[in-house]
């Protein structure tokens, strides 16, 4: 006689979710609709660090670096790498509580690549068609497993939701980048299928019954376009008069790209201002671009930043001066909402990633 082994579950705020064992908490929340916090996916930014309260889980990959050994000790895991041994009750910042927050659920998909188009030096935009829409919230990532190479990596949307059914990935090329060099700018081919996860990530715009319409101010550096392009557009489409300040950093005009794009958004939006900032390179005559750093600037150009919300997606270093430039602005700190790139092919290279 066989015994059929039932699957683990995780609990957390009440609800209860089947976690096989070789499945991530996080993963296993998130596909069934409830809610944790988390970013990186990879276990490296700490962000969906929760306390274990009855059972045991196996930390795997957990790098000790963000999970040292005294807080496994006191039974805290990370959601996004650890995985249930038997039934396990956990407490989540945020995902506590008697009503646990919905999320749009996790979903593996199938998409084919529609184009490949280079707008930049070295940046390419791939659109990629879905066989069944995907709901996620403006700013979110998926996961895109590379083909030909084992490896995923993640890249932000630059997607509003209304656009469910066509993706649209900015790609940085990095020299001998699995993700990057050998496929988004080798091997890729138009109507090749990629399979991928998503959508993932908290770096997004608030669904709008909870979006309080202040002022925004975004700075991109680099392919953080990406998720800062459906964040904007997004907070317009709710409200067109929107007040927005948007910074894009780049090294030179040749990294410059959806300039025209932007320019089109801003004539149609009063509110929307488009400040691109060349930290490289010297500013072309007669060019609308700044020169320095976009963090700079905008400490140059706002005098207080007090009821702004602010949004960074860029290199770490960027979005730490981001951070700071806001507080030195009077922003208050829940009004700040970051993605770093995290290093993939390499540092800076695909968002959150990008
Ligand atoms: S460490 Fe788990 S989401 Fe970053």
């Amino acid at each position: 006689m066989t015994t059929v082994q039932a699957t683990p579950s995780v609990t957390v705020g009440g609800r209860r979710v089947e976690c096989a064992p070789d499945q991530s908490l996080l993963d296993a929340c998130l596909r069934a609709g409830v809610w944790m916090p988390n970013s990186c996916n990879q276990g490296t930014c700490g962000t969906c660090k929760l306390r274990v309260l009855e059972g045991e889980v196996d930390h795997r990959g957990s790098p000790s670096d963000t999970l040292p050994e005294e807080e496994r000790q006191a039974g805290m895991a990370l959601a996004c790498q650890a995985s249930p041994r038997g039934d396990v009750v956990v407490s989540s910042p945020g995902a506590d509580g008697g009503a646990v927050r919905s999320t749009h659920a996790l979903r593996d998909l199938v998409a084919t690549v529609l184009s490949v188009e280079d707008v930049a030096r070295d940046t390419r935009r791939l659109l990629l068609g879905l066989e069944e829409p995907l709901a996620f919230s403006a700013g979110q990532y998926v996961e895109l497993a590379v083909p030909g190479s084992g490896a995923r990596r993640q890249y932000s949307l630059a997607n509003t939701p209304q656009e469910d059914e066509v993706l649209e990935l900015h790609v940085r090329r990095v020299p001998a980048g699995i993700a990057s060099d050998a496929w988004a700018f080798g091997s890729v081919q138009v109507g090749d299928r990629v399979e991928l996860t998503g959508p993932l990530g908290d770096f997004h715009l608030p669904d709008e019954a909870d979006d309080q319409g202040e002022p925004m101010v975004c700075i991109a550096g680099g392919t953080g376009l990406a998720p800062i392009l459906g964040i904007v557009r997004t907070a317009l489409r709710r409200r067109p008069d929107r007040e927005i300040v948007l910074y894009h950093g780049v090294r030179g005009p040749d990294d410059l790209y959806d300039v025209d794009r932007l320019a089109e958004l801003a004539a149609d939006h009063p509110g929307l201002r488009f400040v691109p900032v060349l930290s490289h390179e010297p500013v072309p005559p007669g060019s609308v671009c700044r020169a320095g750093f976009p963090t700079d600037t905008f400490v140059e150009d706002v005098a207080s930043a007090r009821g702004w919300s602010g949004w960074l997606c860029g290199p770490p270093p960027m979005v730490e001066a981001g951070v700071k430039a806001f507080k030195r602005r009077r922003m208050a700190p829940r009004q700040i909402h970051r993605e770093k790139f995290t290093p993939a092919d390499a540092l800076g290279s695909e968002p959150p990633e990008g």
